[in-house]
């Protein structure tokens, strides 16, 4: 316990490092600070200072940044610079920007991605009926018609594809979503081709209890752990008491946000992610690894802020400041 509470060089506060038996060695962050945190933005964000933030985030040690989405520019405008925010990014880093996913829903997308040389896709299914038709137009069974041929083709490109489900722990129209109907589309998603499932909590509403009986659930399911992410929104401030819940039954992904920015546009009630700051936070307090430098995730979200016009909602950011 004679480590030091600030870092010697900035000054700056350190969390105390203080393992907790029983949790994974390492973990990695899945960043969507520029995907899930701009689609949900008043403003739109010049392509150029997308471009900075992506290159960013990853200058950072976030070893996976989802850059973009393919969707309907009509549906999300403020992505609607997707193909010329990865050409940008394509020409200043090459194959590490080719690697970046990009939300894919159906061909067209696809298209769009392979036009670019692009390698990993990321579709985006939902738990039920009503925030599938909301959010892509289409019904559960439908969903799935339109995912399978984009998975398929994307695997014969030898692309990889991750798989999202949302509403895992609630839905704002049809109330509570029963575990067997998650793990259903779960593993329907799984099967089509995905190499990974992120299981999202789109309006925050989950509780840790919740989460441990879903993972298990997918277990019995014959889904483990090493194929599965979480996708909390902090709605309810149970973000991070979900993310230790998930690291005790032995998740090792866990999407975050820099900054905590987020939502989907089709779900008012969803509001920011778990903070990648508030995440690295807690992880370098368990001991657990991670790679990410969070003086640079902090900058970037404070100088981000500046763009958006409003503070940071992440605690940690709050709690450091920075001048960006
Ligand atoms: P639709 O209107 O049913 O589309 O939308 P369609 O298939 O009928 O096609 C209509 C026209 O749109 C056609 O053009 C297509 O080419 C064009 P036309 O022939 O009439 O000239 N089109 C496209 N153009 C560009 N890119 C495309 C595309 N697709 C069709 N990809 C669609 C269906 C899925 C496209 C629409 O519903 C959509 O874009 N939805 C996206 C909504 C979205 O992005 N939501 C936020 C992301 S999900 C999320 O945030 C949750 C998550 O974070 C996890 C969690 O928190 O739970 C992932
Ligand atoms: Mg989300």
């Amino acid at each position: 316990m004679s480590e030091p509470m600030t870092d010697a060089e900035s000054g700056r506060p350190l969390p105390m490092t203080v393992p907790v038996a029983g949790l994974p060695e390492r973990v990695t962050i899945y960043e969507v600070g520029p995907r899930d945190g701009l689609q949900n933005e008043q403003v739109v964000v010049p392509v150029e200072v997308k471009a900075e933030f992506v290159r960013r985030l990853a200058g950072a040690g976030l070893p996976i940044v989802e850059a973009t989405s393919f969707v309907h520019p009509r549906w999300v405008p403020q992505l609607a610079d997707a193909a010329e925010l990865m050409t940008l990014l394509t020409d200043e880093l090459g194959d590490a920007a080719r690697r970046m996913p990009v939300l894919v829903p159906n061909e067209r997308g696809l298209d769009r991605a392979l036009e670019l040389d692009l390698q990993h896709i990321a579709i985006f299914g939902s738990a039920t009926e009503t925030f599938a038709r909301k959010n892509l137009n289409r019904g559960l069974d439908d969903q799935l018609a339109m995912f399978e041929p984009t998975v398929a083709r994307a695997r014969e490109a030898g692309m990889d594809v991750r798989a999202y489900v949302s509403m895992c722990f609630g839905d704002p129209w049809e109330g509570a979503v029963p575990l067997e109907q998650v793990v259903a589309v779960g593993t329907r998603l799984l099967d089509l081709g995905a190499s990974q499932l992120s299981l999202g909590d789109t309006i925050g509403v989950g509780t840790a209890g919740q989460v441990q009986a879903l993972v298990r659930a997918f277990e019995e399911a014959g889904v483990g752990t090493d194929r599965l992410a979480m996708h909390f929104h902090d709605t309810y401030g149970q973000a991070l008491a979900n993310t230790l819940a998930a690291l005790q039954v032995g998740i090792t992904t866990f999407d975050a946000s820099a900054g905590g920015l987020g939502g989907c546009p089709y779900a008012h009630s969803a509001t920011g992610n778990l903070a990648t700051e508030d995440l690295v936070w807690m992880l370098s307090g368990l001991g657990i690894e991670h790679g990410v430098d969070l003086d640079a995730v902090v900058a970037t979200s404070t100088w981000m802020a500046g763009h958006l016009g409003r503070p940071s909602p992440s605690a940690v950011v709050r709690a450091l400041g920075s001048s960006g």
